[in-house]
């Protein structure tokens, strides 16, 4: 019997989806017995139904392209704006997935897609996720996609970055995504060198950085790279955050609105520049004329790293398999050079942050770079 397959991105957009569009597709078709369609935008697309065929033809092309073909969204399928208010749409989108006889929905996302697909899955439809995000914070998978690519793309800036920074004898800050995590920051900071390291997993004191930065210069080093992620605070930022939040002693928002309220605080800290206040307050510190340098989208877009076309097109052939098989309620994980599906209940709602004993820290540091702490 013909199997009816339907696939979305959503979420951040990042580089190595529409590899994984192939993946899944190319093995659909390769077994006959699939018809793919994909949903424009995300959640959107699903409950609009908009929609496109995913023939050979749409496939074609694709593999080294940035973005996602399909177009994404961060819409929630039980808060869409619906008419300018937020309305649960859930049941809308589990009509038209009956529409089109679908017998699995593919949801190709980071952590919030994760959340979201449960929440259809609970409505009792078919769903299988695969992890993608540059941020890499989706928990029980090796990687996700987007990830190695985001890594490359920081770790040349941090490159071309020491070259002018030793120039001119300045300190330059380098922002990073990672609102929440400091797994790029942390990865590319090491892989470029960078002489101090900011995470949100670590709230860091000003001085200490200062200090640090100090004793580069006296040792005739006359210039300096700090790497900060987006979501890094202040020991005081992260105490006063916690207080508003009333976060329980394990550092987790006791009710729903302070989530929410957490991830507002967040995005404004990002969008008023937490990097640029700490530059100049560096700047008072050491003497040492500064920068800010702010990475931005620049991480997500572009064509992917070959490490990602090549995850994406593991995870998403291993997708179709499972898809063979009859299963659903699954993510499909990347373990080592192969595959593990995990439950989707276990991974949604659940952020992997950098452990404060994993090795990435241990190593930066053993070469001497400054955590902030
Ligand atoms: O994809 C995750 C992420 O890169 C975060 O690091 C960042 O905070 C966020 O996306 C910003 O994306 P947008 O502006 O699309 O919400």
């Amino acid at each position: 019997m013909a199997k009816y397959v339907g696939i979305l991105t959503a979420g951040g957009d990042s580089p190595g989806l529409n590899a994984a569009i192939r993946g899944v597709g190319k093995a659909a078709h390769g077994f006959h017995d699939m018809h793919v369609i994909g949903f424009r935008d995300g959640f959107r697309g699903l409950m609009e139904n908009r929609m496109l065929d995913l023939d050979n033809s749409a496939l074609s092309g694709i593999l080294t392209l940035g973005g996602t073909i399909l177009g994404t969204s961060r819409e929630k399928p039980h808060r869409m704006l619906v008419g300018g208010s937020p309305r649960d749409m859930t049941d809308v989108m589990a009509e038209n997935y009956h529409k089109h006889n679908l017998d699995v929905l593919v949801c190709l996302g980071g952590g919030g897609t994760q959340k979201n697909a449960l929440r259809l899955a609970q409505k009792g439809l078919n769903i299988i996720t695969l992890p993608k995000t540059i941020d890499n914070d989706v928990v029980l998978t090796d990687t996700s996609v987007g990830f190695d690519t985001a890594l490359s793309v920081a770790t040349e800036a941090i490159d071309r970055l020491h070259s002018t920074a030793h120039s001119h004898h300045r300190m330059i800050v380098v922002e990073i995504m990672g609102n929440k995590v400091g797994w790029l920051a942390l990865g590319a900071g090491i892989a470029g060198g960078a002489d101090v390291i900011l995470l949100p997993e670590i709230p860091y004191e000003v001085e200490k950085i200062a200090e640090a930065i100090r004793r580069r210069s006296h040792g005739g080093k006359r210039f300096s790279i700090v790497a900060v992620a987006e979501g890094a605070v202040s020991k005081q930022e992260a105490e006063a955050l916690a207080q508003k939040e009333g976060k329980d002693g394990n550092g987790k928002a006791k009710n729903k609105a302070v989530d929410k309220a957490d991830d507002g605080e967040r995005a404004e800290a990002r969008r008023f520049g937490n990097s640029m206040r700490l530059a100049s307050r560096l700047e008072e510190l050491t003497g040492l004329e500064s920068r800010v340098t702010i990475l931005g989208y620049l991480q997500r877009g572009g064509t992917p790293s070959a490490a990602d076309r090549l995850l994406a097109t593991r995870l998403g052939t291993a997708c179709v398999e499972l898809i063979r098989k009859g299963q659903s309620g699954v993510m499909v994980a990347a373990r080592g050079d192969g595959i593990k599906t995990v439950s989707v209940e276990d991974v949604a709602g659940k952020l992997k942050t950098v452990p404060l004993d994993h090795p990435w820290i241990a190593a930066a540091r053993r070469i001497g770079t400054c955590m902030g702490d």
